[in-house]
């Protein structure tokens, strides 16, 4: 059995997994509640929760340590510190327990989500299966990435990640945070963006919309957000305090809508740049693909495209141990040294 320790950012959380059972267990604390009170992650808090909790969940293992023969824990990207809790403790079970430690970038984890399920479903036989959903595009969306990729095997037989589409400024999260925020919604963002979003008006009221980026540039494969937070802001100044308060709703779906509009635009561009039939499945992963509009949305293009869609199920779409220890045992040639953290990892800078 496989125990797996991530700890990157704000969530403290641990995972078992076996070949055979697949995810065994997962659990976490998410540390949203003290951060709420700062309007954003603050690192020494983070430290200061990760190191309260970790006991606490250790304790909550269903089996005990002897039946762990593996730790993998998130060595980047992330907070330093937050990284630096999760690194020990992996560490340290390691050496007490005498038995292997893999470092996994946490990225990757998102990347490969999508296929958690398909795994649960049908263990013995998941090669097939995912032989039968390769090569796969994904969607990663989350409050520090946006990125679309491809996730084929190569000629060694090595699953191979390649970046497809990137943002060129802010994360898809981290827009609708920021949105959130000089809409006064509160933090984080994402999920009061999409609650507001849920209650405005289906005629819309104000003369107010934003373009998604690249919408004129037809070839272009990369994503943008800054310019649609600046037309929000724009058009927040010219409000007063009492409009805002009276639309925010209506100024969240506009928000949102947009932000999926252009998800979704560049994630048909990629079909649309490849020859008929070349992907087999469509994923969506990440704490953004939690968001019931995005994946409405992303059902639509699987569905116009005929492939099946490898969404995430909402416990493994933020930050998750589960993840972290499929990816270990799906992407071998994906692990990294443990002997230091990595705060910068990218998804394909592994030099595989
Ligand atoms: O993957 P994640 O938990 O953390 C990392 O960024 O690594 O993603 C967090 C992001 C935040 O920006 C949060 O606002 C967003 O996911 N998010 C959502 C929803 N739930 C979380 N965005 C839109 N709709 C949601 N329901």
């Amino acid at each position: 059995m496989l125990l797996a320790i991530e700890s990157s950012c704000d969530e403290s959380a641990i995972a078992l997994f076996s070949p055979q059972q697949g995810i065994e267990f997962s659990t976490l604390f998410s540390q949203i509640a003290t951060h709420t009170r700062h309007g954003g992650v603050v690192p020494e808090l983070a430290v200061r929760e990760h190191l309260q909790k970790f006991p606490e969940l250790m304790d909550k293992l269903p089996v005990p340590l002897c039946e762990v023969k593996k730790v993998a824990v998130t060595v980047g990207p992330g907070l330093v510190g937050s990284l630096a809790i999760g690194m020990s403790l992996a560490r340290a079970i390691a050496q007490q327990k005498g038995i292997e430690i893999v470092g996994v970038n946490h990225l990757r984890g998102h990347a490969f989500s999508p296929f958690i399920d398909l795994h649960a479903v049908d263990p013995e036989n998941f090669e097939q299966h995912l032989a039968q959903k390769l090569p796969h595009l994904g969607l990663l969306v989350s409050g520090g990435n946006t990125l679309l990729y491809e996730i084929d095997r190569n000629a060694e037989g090595r699953l191979s990640i390649e970046i497809v589409a990137r943002t060129l400024d802010d994360a898809a999260g981290e827009a609708l945070d920021k949105a959130a925020k000089m809409l006064g919604l509160g933090y984080p963002g994402g999920p009061l963006m999409e609650k507001f979003a849920k209650e405005a008006p289906l005629q819309r009221t104000l003369d107010f919309s934003i373009t998604p980026s690249f919408k004129n540039d037809p070839k272009r494969i990369a994503f943008s957000f800054s310019g649609m937070k600046t037309a929000l802001r724009y058009f927040l100044q010219k409000q007063s305090l009492a409009q805002v308060e009276a639309n925010k709703p209506e100024l969240a779906a506009t928000f949102q809508g947009a932000v999926i509009e252009s998800l979704s635009m560049i994630t048909q561009r990629v079909f649309r740049s490849k020859r008929g039939g070349y992907y087999r499945s469509l994923g969506l992963c990440g704490g953004v693909a939690q968001n019931s509009a995005l994946r409405r949305a992303f059902v639509k293009i699987a569905q116009q495209e005929g492939l099946p869609l490898m969404d995430v199920r909402p416990a493994y779409c933020g930050d998750n141990a589960a993840m972290i220890a499929f990816a270990a045992w799906l992407d071998p040639h994906g692990l990294l040294d443990v002997g230091s953290f990595n705060p910068g990892l990218t998804l394909d800078n592994q030099n595989l």
